[in-house]
């Protein structure tokens, strides 16, 4: 009687889009586990991310103008603050970085820690989210 109990909540939980999508992901993770920058499928869910992240300062179409941050079209792969028209702070100017998976990663854990002086305040403490906008924005640059 128990048992027949259980199955048929697990029949009816199967059934619940929620955790269909629970049961994706968790097929999704191992292989990023695996290989650690490896590409994500779901450029859609990467898109999502970047634009409740970062969109509200950030455009990314390109040629379009500089929100409260420079337009991030094509900054993956090249040295930071070399956009022309955009008025970087000297923190960013001086710092040396390249913006490569791992410069990405650090500075959107916590962009002050990285560089003192900068002024993007953004910490995102969710390795998840991070990693797919890491995602996006290579895709931008065409280096996915
Ligand atoms: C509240 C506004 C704001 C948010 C939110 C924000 N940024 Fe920024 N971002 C800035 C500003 C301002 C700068 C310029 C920093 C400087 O000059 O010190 C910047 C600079 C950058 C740069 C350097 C670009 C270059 O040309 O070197 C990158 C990369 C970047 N942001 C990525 C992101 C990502 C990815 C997110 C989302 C996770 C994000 N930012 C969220 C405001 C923001």
């Amino acid at each position: 009687m128990h048992r027949r109990l259980v199955r048929r909540m697990m029949l009816a939980d199967a059934a619940r889009p929620g955790v269909r999508a629970i049961a994706v992901l968790c097929m999704v993770v191992p292989a990023w586990a695996g290989t650690a920058w490896a590409q994500t499928s779901d450029l859609a869910a990467a898109q999502k991310q970047f634009v409740t992240s970062c969109a509200v300062c950030h455009a990314v179409e390109p040629g379009a103008p500089p929100r409260q941050g420079p337009n991030l079209s094509d900054r993956f792969g090249k040295p930071a603050a070399t956009l022309e028209g955009f008025k970087y702070s000297e923190a960013l100017t001086t710092s040396g970085f390249v913006w490569n998976e791992e410069t990405m990663d650090r500075w959107i854990t916590d962009s002050q820690a990285m560089r003192p002086g900068v002024t993007m305040l953004y910490r995102q403490a969710d390795p998840m989210k991070r990693r797919l906008i890491i995602d996006y924005l290579k895709s931008l640059s065409g280096k996915s």
